[in-house]
């Protein structure tokens, strides 16, 4: 039988691409395990919000279980907005929101260094382990693209001439911060397997 694994999220596409890489482990996400709660997010750092996700079902449902947190981090911001990447425009805002606020905070500024960062936190049998993934690109000046999600229309990683919302979700996933922090988990729970 396979080993139960959660994964603290309630977004299907997330868990889809999960079950696809990670064949030997019945995962499951929060709906799976009766969980409707939003769990509240408020850490000071991206590592924290990943811990809180995880502790959260392996204290409540005394179950393994993993969680991600991801940031768009800006040098020439000090990092913003790095923790607070979903809520940028504020409370309730959307992606294009987040958008226009950071293409507003970048108007004139030359140096457009920027990052993915992603953590992840795994509680396994007692353990607390963490695995991150960073991608180093730029802001662009201007949006380009209409795939991906969130800031992938401004975002342009290293080496590309294209925007992330210009990828194919293939392309994007082999070097996105999240994919890279996912491969990490993988290569870990693959070698205990
Ligand atoms: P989460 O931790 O995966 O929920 O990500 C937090 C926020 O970061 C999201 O609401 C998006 O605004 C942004 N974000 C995360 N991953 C990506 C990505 O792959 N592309 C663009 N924006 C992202």
């Amino acid at each position: 039988m396979k080993e139960k694994l959660v994964f603290a999220t309630h977004n299907k596409n997330k868990l889809a691409e999960i079950r696809n890489i990670l064949k030997n482990y019945e995962v499951v996400g929060l709906r799976d395990i009766g969980c409707e709660t939003d769990i509240v997010e408020d850490g000071d750092n991206l590592q924290d919000n990943a811990k809180i996700k995880a502790d959260f079902v392996t204290n409540n449902y005394h179950l393994n279980c993993f969680a991600d947190d991801t940031g768009l981090e800006v040098e020439a911001l000090d990092g913003a907005p790095g923790v607070y990447s979903a809520r940028y425009a504020g409370e309730g805002c959307s992606y294009h929101d987040n958008v226009v606020k950071l293409l507003a905070a970048m108007k004139g500024i030359k140096n457009r260094k920027a990052r993915f960062r992603t953590v992840i936190a795994l509680n396994l049998n007692g353990k607390q382990y963490f695995f991150e993934g960073i991608v180093n690109g730029r802001i662009l000046e201007e949006e380009q693209g209409n795939g991906g999600f969130g800031y992938d229309p401004i975002f342009q990683p290293d080496g590309y001439e294209e925007s992330f919302a210009e990828m194919s979700m293939e392309e994007k996933n082999k070097i996105s911060h999240r994919g890279r922090a996912v491969q990490k988990l993988v290569e870990f729970l693959q070698v205990r397997s």
